[in-house]
Parts: structure tokens; sequence; C-alpha cells
């Protein structure tokens, strides 16, 4: 799906599907550098993180693994709570591995640290993190991040993997929900 298909509940489209396909390809080059001689594994926070890593995956060069983790971040509502409860853990045992963690996007960055601190006490030779977009104005907690597809603006923002009540994940641009729709 891309953004002329639903254009009425868009107010605006931030990054067009080539746009985003260039700096997944950027990122890729980074982390083929960065990780050389060292299989990586990349676990993928379902399920925002699905379109990303299948595109970073498939770019880069070295050998590297994947695995996946599901977390329960929000509440009810829009707004992340801090509170995060682990639906699906890792197949991986990760003690020694080199892990980069994959998101679609730090908003408040409360999901993340708590991931990022249940596992480092896994004990992994390194713990790092890739994300897509990053909401500055948005974090609450300061989180190291070691890759940054996009800074962003604090808006409603749907498509790549970013869903509105699970709805425009496979939106293959990224654009501001019109308020209308969550009105
Ligand atoms: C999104 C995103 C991150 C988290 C970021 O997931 O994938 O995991 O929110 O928010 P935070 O920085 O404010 O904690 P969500 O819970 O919406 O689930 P999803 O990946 O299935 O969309």
């Amino acid at each position: 799906m891309y953004a002329t298909d639903v254009a009425d509940d868009l107010s605006e489209v931030l990054y067009t599907e080539a746009q985003i396909q260039a700096r997944v390809k950027e990122l890729a080059a980074q982390i083929d550098v960065d990780y050389a001689g060292k299989e990586p594994l990349l676990v993928g926070v379902l399920n925002g993180a699905v379109m990303v890593m299948a595109d970073l995956f498939r770019e880069l060069t070295i050998h590297a693994m994947m695995d996946w983790m599901a977390v329960s971040s929000y509440g009810s509502g829009t707004q992340s709570s801090g509170v995060v409860r682990i639906l699906k853990d890792l197949s991986t045992d990760i003690v020694g591995r080199h892990v980069l963690v994959v998101e679609d996007i730090v908003d408040t960055g409360l999901t993340l640290t708590y991931l990022l601190e249940n596992l480092a006490s896994r004990n992994p030779a390194s713990l790092k993190l890739a994300a897509m977009f990053r909401k500055p104005e948005a974090n609450k907690v300061h989180i190291d991040m070691a890759y940054v597809g996009f800074d962003i603006p604090n808006k409603f923002v749907v498509g790549y993997g970013l869903d509105y009540d699970g709805r425009y994940r496979n939106l293959k641009d990224v654009a501001v929900l019109n308020p209308g729709v969550y009105a």
C-alpha cells in the first residue's frame, strides 16, 4: 500500500519508500563494517520491526542470524506505559553473542529501556540498538542508539511497520496520520 491509496487518512508523507530503502542500505553498510567477523544476532521486536528487519537483514553482506521477541509495551491507549511484559522470548541463547536489537521506532524509550536491561542481564558479548525511526521530543529516557534511520517529529506516524489500531503497517511510505482518523 502506498500513501496515495489512503490519501484521505494522511496529512503529510514524511518519507517515501525510496527514501526509506536508501537509508536502510546505508545502515546495512555501516553494520557490515562494524560487525565484520562477528556474525551478529539481530533481535527484532514484534510486530512493528518486521519490515525493517526483513529489509535490513537482506542488505547485509556479512553472516548474521535472526531472532524475535514480542513484548506488550502499551496499555490500552496510544502512550507507552513503561510496563513491559514479555509475550514471546528469544529462541536463542545470547551468552557471548553480539546482539543488535532492531526496532521500528523508539518513542518514549520506555520499552527499549526495559528490553535492553533484560537482554544485558543475559551476558551477550555486546548489545546495541538499531531503530528506523526516533522521536527525540518524545524520549523520556536516554537510550544509546548505534543506528538510527530518521529522527521524526512527535506526531502520530504510520507505515513501514508502524500502525494505528493494527492498520497501516503495510503502508510502504511513512506518513503522519490525519487526526480525524483517531479523533
Ligand atoms: C512500538 C515500537 C516499540 C515501542 C516504542 O511497539 O515497536 O516497541 O512501541 O515505544 P516506546 O519507545 O514509547 O516504548 P508497539 O507496542 O506499538 O507494538 P507493535 O510493534 O506491535 O506495533
